[in-house]
C-alpha cells in the first residue's frame, strides 16, 4: 500500500483513506461476539477467536493481516466473554493497533454487532471481518473494488470446491451481487460469502439499532431489495472458516506449514511448531503442522500429525494423535490412538484408548485404561 493509504485500482489519486472525522487509515470492525457452539467444549472457557492457533490466539493472525494492510483503528464487537479479549490485547499497542472494545448486553447478531459500534467509527468506509475466518484476500483490492464501483457494500466472495455446503452469492458481469441464495444441492455458483466486507458508513448507520440483526439473512437481502449497490469481489486465495473442530485443526496446521497467510507465526513455518517450555522426546514424530503448546510434552515414540496441543498438554509414550485438539493440561495415555477428536481442558485419557470420528470429551473427564475402543484388539 502507499504511504497515503489505500488507493483505487484505477490508479488515479483518491482522497486519503479515512476522510472521516479524524482521518488516517480506514477503520475495521472485527465481529467476535459469537458463542462458538460448534467448537464446544473448547469454547466453554475461551471465545473461539481466542483459542490458541499456531501458537497465538487466532485473532492475532487476523489482526496481523489487518495491520499489514495499513489499518490502525480496529473495533472489536464483543458479546461472549469480552474480558478475555481485552485482558490479552489491551490497547493493541503491541500489534501496532489502536483497539477499542464494545460489548453487547445481549447478543445482537452479525449486523447488530456492526451497528452497535457505529459511534466508534472515524472513517467514511469500514472493513468488517468475521473473527473466525482465515483468508488471504487482498484487502487493498477489496477496498479498491468498493471505491471504484462507488458501492454501498462490497463483499469478499470466495470460490469453494463444494458450494452446496454454503449459501451462494451469484454476481452479474459487472460484479453486482444478484441474490443471496440458501444452501442447495445444486448451487448456481461456487461463490460464497467469505465473511469480510466493506461498508459505506451510512449503510452501517441505517442498520436497526438495539435488536438482533443478521447481515446474511436481513441486511444484505434488504439492501438488494432496496436497489442498493452491492458488489462482490471474487477470488480463490486461501480461505477457511475455523468454526468446526475439523477446520480449526486444519487452519492451525496450515498456518504452521506456511500455507495459510499470517504475519504472526511465532516461529519459522514447518512441520511442527514447538513453543517455549515444551518437550518433545527424541524418538517422537511431530508432523503435519502440529503445534506443541508452551509446557506441553510429547513422549518417546509418540506421533502427532496435524494436531494442536494446548498449554501443558501431555501425550504419553507410543500414543498417536492425528487431526485433534488436546486441551490445556489434558493427558493422552500411553499407546492411545486419538483421531479427529477434541479433548477438553484437563481431560485424562488412560492407556490404550481409541477415540475417533469427531469424539468430544468434556473438560475434566477421566477415562481409565482401555475404556473406549473402536477395535477389538487392546
Ligand atoms: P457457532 O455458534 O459455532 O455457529 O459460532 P459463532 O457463534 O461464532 O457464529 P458464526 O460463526 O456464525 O459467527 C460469525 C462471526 O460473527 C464470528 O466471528 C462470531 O464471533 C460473530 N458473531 C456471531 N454472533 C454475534 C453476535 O451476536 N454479536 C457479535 N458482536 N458478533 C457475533
Amino acid at each position: 500500500m502507499t504511504a497515503g493509504g489505500l488507493r483505487g485500482s484505477s490508479g488515479y489519486p483518491r482522497p486519503e483513506v479515512g476522510t472521516g472525522r479524524r482521518g488516517g487509515d480506514i477503520d475495521a470492525i472485527v465481529l467476535v461476539g459469537g458463542q462458538g457452539t460448534r467448537l464446544r467444549p473448547l469454547t466453554l472457557t475461551a471465545p473461539k477467536p481466542m483459542l490458541p492457533t499456531a501458537g497465538v490466539p487466532f485473532l492475532t493472525h487476523l489482526l496481523s493481516r489487518v495491520r499489514a494492510a495499513g489499518v490502525r483503528h480496529v473495533v472489536l464487537s464483543t458479546s461472549y466473554r469480552p474480558e478475555v479479549f481485552s485482558g490479552h490485547f489491551g490497547t493493541g499497542e503491541a500489534l501496532g493497533l489502536e483497539l477499542e472494545y464494545v460489548t453487547e448486553d445481549v447478543p445482537l447478531g452479525t449486523a447488530g454487532g456492526i451497528r452497535n459500534v457505529a459511534d466508534r467509527l472515524r472513517s467514511d468506509e469500514v472493513l468488517v471481518f468475521n473473527g473466525d475466518v482465515l483468508s488471504g484476500v487482498d484487502l487493498h483490492k477489496l477496498v479498491a473494488t468498493h471505491r471504484d464501483g462507488a458501492a454501498d457494500v462490497t463483499l469478499h466472495l470466495t470460490r469453494v470446491q463444494d458450494p452446496s455446503a454454503f449459501g451462494s452469492v451469484p454476481t452479474d458481469e459487472n460484479g453486482r451481487v444478484t441474490a443471496f441464495l440458501e444452501k442447495s444441492p445444486e448451487p448456481v455458483t461456487d461463490q460464497v460469502n467469505a465473511g469480510c466486507y466493506v461498508f459505506r458508513r451510512e449503510v452501517v448507520d441505517r442498520i436497526p439499532a438495539g435488536r438482533p440483526v443478521s447481515v446474511e439473512r436481513e441486511t444484505f437481502p434488504d439492501l438488494l431489495a432496496a436497489g442498493a449497490s452491492v458488489l462482490g469481489y471474487v477470488d480463490s486465495t486461501y480461505w477457511l472458516d475455523l468454526g468446526t473442530p475439523a477446520t480449526f485443526v486444519r487452519g492451525s496446521s496450515d498456518l504452521v506449514l506456511g500455507i495459510a497467510p499470517t504475519a504472526a507465526l511465532p516461529g519459522p513455518p514447518g512441520q511442527a511448531l514447538v513453543l517455549p517450555g515444551a518437550k518433545v522426546a527424541g524418538t517422537a514424530e511431530v508432523t503435519g503442522g502440529s503445534t506443541v503448546g508452551p509446557g506441553a510434552e510429547v513422549g518417546e515414540r509418540a506421533r502427532l500429525d496435524g494436531t494442536v496441543l494446548f498449554d501443558g498438554a501431555r501425550v504419553a509414550a507410543g500414543a498417536i494423535v492425528s487431526r485433534s485438539v488436546v486441551g490445556r493440561v489434558a493427558v493422552v495415555g500411553e499407546g492411545s490412538v486419538v483421531e479427529d477428536t477434541v479433548l477438553g481442558d484437563g481431560v485424562v485419557l488412560g492407556a490404550r484408548n481409541e477415540l475417533r470420528c469427531g469424539a468430544r470429551i468434556w473438560p475434566g473427564v477421566q477415562l481409565g485404561d482401555v475404556a473406549v475402543r473402536f477395535s477389538t484388539d487392546a
